[in-house]
């Protein structure tokens, strides 16, 4: 079997190649010729655990291969998926011009019936959109071509990205004819054997999955961050409140760990594009709208803490463990880090920030507003305090000794909750979290 993937972006790359694991014949397709050329050679833009080897694998096996023509990859193509990138227009809503474009072009260059699955993250009625667009450039062919349309929504999370493909909780695919289902379903049996479903269902409601999962799981952080902001007021511990509802098996205990905020690609860009396909269509999801505004906040609540402690802010010099916005990842888009140096450098105070993977990326969009320290324990130099603001496994367990000797002053601002308030006490730092009391 063979199938085509444009965009060899995060979804795309690692959907191409995890077919490809199974046996598939995989074109990617993309018009970067640089980043082509590179793949090519087995060498990946993008920071994702596993990937490269598994990459690498199969370009040797001869079964995932990259090219720029749209045109060739076709060809024998079973389906082709349209994983190209949506980026959020001014107002919110997702810019398809990129998906339409590729749509045109299967259109214009398709010689047999084939799948076009969307699987970018696209607003509700893309599909449609996708159909009309590549009928249109065959009737201007002057021919006649069955096709169906599909959609088939990713949910893999950044750093942890082929584990979710190879097993995942499930797969919905929106289609309109057994045809599609038929071969969706051979595509994705290899990944649905450990018994995890594959959901057919109307393209509608696939597309609007996406949303809905997206939309909840961000509204399952934003809850946590404003009761942590409530326990801080009066004196409970979100730690103890999450132990206390996740045991709750209708509550669950994931994704309700109250921290600086969400940030990366997906929740702050599918929130909004949800937002906005409601108010296109005269509905105002209030929940989401407060999800939202409470998440804006969050970004800031450390900045808050350390004003209050620091009234003179100004010449004072802050160490920062972890910048992407999250750990095992390089993404630093909606990174509540950039919120924080971007608040600190402009109240007067020096930031020298550290993280594992994501500084160069970093640099991009903080400049040298920022000092970039060469580890971890570099940019506690004379710091009057460190900010931790994503958990990586290295900043877990720190030596307490050297850093003792390298600060300052032993106060600490844990954004994400990593630290044992009892361990700070014992080791006499004051101690500032989320959700839960000061350690003076
Ligand atoms: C997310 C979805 O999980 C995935 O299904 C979808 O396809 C894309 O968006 P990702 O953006 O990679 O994946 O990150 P995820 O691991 O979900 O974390 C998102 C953000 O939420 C991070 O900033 C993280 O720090 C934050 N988070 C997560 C919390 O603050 N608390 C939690 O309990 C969980």
């Amino acid at each position: 079997m063979k199938i085509s993937i444009v965009g060899t972006g995060y979804v795309g790359l690692v959907s191409g190649t995890c077919f490809a694991d199974t046996g598939i014949n995989v074109t990617c397709v993309d018009i970067d010729k640089e980043k082509i050329k590179k793949l090519s050679e087995g060498v990946i833009p993008i920071y994702e655990p596993g990937l490269d080897q598994m990459v690498l694998n199969n370009v040797e096996k001869d079964r995932l291969h990259f090219t720029t023509s749209l045109k060739e990859s076709l060809e024998h193509s079973e389906a082709i998926f349209i994983a190209v990138g949506t980026p959020p227009g001014e107002d919110g809503s997702a810019d398809l011009s990129h998906v339409l474009e590729v749509a045109r072009q299967i259109g214009r260059h398709m010689n047999h019936y084939m799948v076009v699955v969307t699987k970018s993250t696209v607003p509700i009625g893309t599909a449609k959109k996708v159909k009309a667009a590549i009928q249109d450039e065959i009737e201007k062919r002057g021919i006649d071509m069955d096709f169906d349309v599909a959609s088939n929504p990713e949910f893999l999370k950044e750093g942890n990205a082929i584990e979710d493909f190879l097993k995942p909780d499930r797969i919905v695919v929106g289609v309109e004819s057994e045809r599609a289902e038929k071969i969706m379903n051979r595509l994705y049996k290899p990944f649905v054997l450990n018994g995890h479903p594959i959901l057919f269902m109307d393209i509608p409601s696939a597309e609007m999955t996406k949303y809905a999962a997206n939309a909840m799981l961000a509204t399952k952080i934003s809850f946590m961050n404003d009761v942590a902001n409530l326990c801080e007021i009066v004196g409970a511990d979100v730690n103890n409140v999450r132990r206390g509802i996740g045991s709750d098996s209708r509550i669950g205990n994931k994704f309700i760990y109250a921290g600086a905020g969400y940030g990366g690609s997906c929740f702050p860009k599918d929130v909004k594009a949800i937002i906005k396909t409601a108010q296109l269509n005269n509905y105002n999801l209030r929940i989401l709208e407060a999800v939202e505004n409470v998440n804006d906040d969050q970004k800031k609540v450390v900045v808050k803490k350390i004003k209050a402690h620091f009234p003179d802010i100004k010449g004072k010099t802050f160490a920062m463990w972890g910048l992407s916005f999250k750990p095992h990842t390089d993404d630093m888009r909606e990174a509540p880090a950039v919120v924080i140096a971007k608040a600190l450098t402009e109240l007067g105070a020096k930031v020298k920030a550290y993280d594992p993977v994501a500084m160069d990326e970093a640099k991009h969009q903080l400049g040298d507003t920022v000092v970039y320290g060469e580890d971890q324990y570099d940019v506690l130099i004379d710091a009057d305090a460190l900010i931790l603001i994503t958990e990586w496994p290295e900043f877990r367990v720190p030596n307490y000794k050297v850093m003792d000797k390298l600060m300052k002053n032993k106060i600490v601002f844990d954004g994400r909750n990593i630290y044992d308030p009892e361990e700070m006490k014992e080791f006499g730092y004051t101690y500032y979290s989320i959700g839960r009391p000061v350690i003076k």
